[in-house]
C-alpha cells in the first residue's frame, strides 16, 4: 500500500458526492454525520424548465446563507450550519429532511396571489404558514397538515416544532430585512432531523438566500430576489450583490470578486 503517498486532504475529485440538485451539491464531509454543502452558479425556475447560469451567484448565497444561519444560531434557533469553508462551500451536519418545503408569507405574491385572487403587494391580515411535498415530479404540490400526518411525512409534534421554529425564523428575517430596507414578503425554509442518541431535534436546513425569499426595496418595491430570473427581469446578480451590500457581508474588494475571474489583456 502506497499510503505514505496519499495526500492528506481530499481534492475536488476525489470525494464523494452524496446528492446533487438544482442549486446545490452534497459531498461527504470530513467527519461522520458532516456533508459539504457547495454552492453552483445555476439558477432554475418552474420546476426545472427554466434555467440559466448565473456567475458569481453561487458565492453570493454561500456568504448570505452563511450570515443568516450564523445569527439564528446565536438566537438559539436549532440549524444544520456548522461554519462556512470557503466562497462557495459550507459544513453542514447531515440531517433526514422532512419532505416539505414550508413557506411562511407576510405579503402576497406569486401563487398565493394567482390562486387566491389577491393583488400582488397585498399585506396579510397575519403571517401565513403553508406546505408543500417536495417532490420535483409532482411539481412541489400543496399540502395539509391532514396529507402530512396521514402519510407519515411528518408527526404532529413535528408539524408544531416545524411551525413555531418558522414564526421564529420570520421574526429575525422580517426585522433582519426591515432594518436594511427591505421587505420581508414571503420565503421557503426547510427542516430535517437531527438524531443525538435516541434524541431526535427538529433543525433548520438547506440556505436562507435570494433564491428562496421574496425581498422587495422598501420604497422603491424593487425586486432584490430570484424573481428577477423567473419573470425575466435581468440584474438577477446585481440584485443579490445588493443584498449581501446592505447586510453588511461583502467589502468592496470581494465584491469585485464573485463574477469569476476575468481576462486581463
Ligand atoms: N443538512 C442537510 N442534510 C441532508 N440534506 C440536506 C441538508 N440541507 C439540505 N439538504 C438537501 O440538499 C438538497 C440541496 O440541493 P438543492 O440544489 O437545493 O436541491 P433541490 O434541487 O432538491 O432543491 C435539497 O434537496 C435539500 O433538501
Ligand atoms: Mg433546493
Amino acid at each position: 500500500m502506497d499510503f505514505l503517498e496519499r495526500p492528506r486532504y481530499v481534492p475536488m475529485s476525489r470525494r464523494r458526492r452524496i446528492y446533487e440538485g438544482k442549486a446545490k451539491i452534497l459531498y461527504e464531509g470530513p467527519e461522520p454525520g458532516t456533508l459539504i454543502q457547495h454552492f453552483k452558479d445555476d439558477a432554475t425556475a418552474f420546476n426545472n424548465k427554466k434555467h440559466a447560469v448565473i456567475d458569481g451567484k453561487g458565492v453570493l448565497n454561500n456568504r448570505i446563507s452563511e450570515f443568516i444561519f450564523t445569527q439564528l444560531n446565536s438566537l438559539g434557533v436549532p440549524t444544520h450550519f456548522i461554519k462556512r469553508l470557503n466562497m462557495r462551500e459550507q459544513l453542514i451536519r447531515e440531517v433526514e429532511i422532512v419532505p416539505l418545503e414550508v413557506v411562511v408569507r407576510n405579503v402576497a405574491a406569486g401563487s398565493l396571489s394567482t390562486r387566491l385572487g389577491i393583488p400582488e403587494g397585498t399585506a396579510l391580515p397575519r403571517s401565513i404558514i403553508e406546505f408543500y411535498y417536495k417532490n420535483d415530479e409532482l411539481g412541489d404540490p400543496m399540502v395539509s397538515e391532514e396529507h402530512i400526518t396521514a402519510f407519515g411525512w411528518a408527526s404532529p409534534q413535528d408539524i408544531d416544532d416545524i411551525m413555531a421554529l418558522a414564526i421564529r425564523v420570520n421574526d429575525f428575517l422580517s426585522g433582519l430585512f426591515l432594518g436594511v430596507g427591505i421587505r420581508l414578503v414571503d420565503f421557503k425554509i426547510e427542516f430535517g432531523r437531527l438524531w443525538e442518541g435516541d434524541m431526535m431535534r427538529i433543525v433548520l436546513a438547506d440556505e436562507i438566500s435570494p433564491d428562496s425569499c421574496r425581498l422587495w426595496d422598501q420604497s422603491s418595491g424593487e425586486k432584490l430576489d430570484k424573481d428577477r430570473f423567473r419573470r425575466d427581469l435581468g440584474g438577477m446578480l446585481e440584485a443579490y450583490q445588493e443584498v449581501a451590500r446592505r447586510l453588511g457581508i461583502l467589502n468592496d474588494n470581494e465584491r469585485n470578486q464573485t463574477t469569476g475571474p476575468t481576462l486581463v489583456q
